[in-house]
């Protein structure tokens, strides 16, 4: 089964930008653990960063038919962005939000995020780590769909029996 991790503008820059609110740790080591962790569980795991919001919602749909799951960091578009709320909602694959910041704690503008009430479930405060929680996260729902589609097929065969 496939994740898709989609990271939005500016996250690129992790590592240099705001080391105070971000951290020191690049893109590049968030992704290459996350890969481990996805290798180690048997998952394939394919990324894809972006600072236009049009890119954002191609890869999304692109994930239609083609990925399992999405974990997202929208970064500022999450506060803005109802062309990608809409594309997760027109997908609708489990999608994970994640934010490295408390977006609670911080300014008033970034309290919104018009994705959250398309998504399973959002992670915010725990800084990289977070995107760790986000792959325990999209596991566990990915196994369970596993399962219950396992057990269709079994309830489907028995009945033809
Ligand atoms: C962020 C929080 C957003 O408000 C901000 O615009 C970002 C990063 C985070 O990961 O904490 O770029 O999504």
């Amino acid at each position: 089964m496939k994740i898709t991790v989609i990271q939005g503008p500016n996250l690129n820059m992790l590592g240099t930008r705001e080391q105070n609110i971000y951290g020191p740790i690049k893109l590049e080591q968030i992704h290459s653990q996350m890969r481990d962790v996805a290798g180690q569980n048997g998952f394939e795991i394919e990324f894809f960063q972006s600072n236009l919001e049009g890119e954002i919602v191609d890869k999304i749909q692109e994930c239609f038919g083609d990925s399992h799951g999405i974990i997202i960091n929208p970064a500022a578009y999450t506060h803005t962005s109802v062309a990608i709320r809409d594309a997760i909602s027109a997908v609708n694959l489990p999608t994970i939000e994640v934010h490295i910041s408390n977006i609670y704690r911080r300014e008033e503008f970034r309290h919104k995020s018009m994705t959250a009430p398309v998504v399973a479930g959002q992670i915010t405060g725990f800084g990289p780590f977070g995107y760790h929680m986000a792959m325990v996260g999209m596991m566990q729902i990915l196994n369970e769909i596993k399962m219950a589609k396992a057990q269709q097929l079994e309830q489907a065969k028995k009945q033809q029996q």
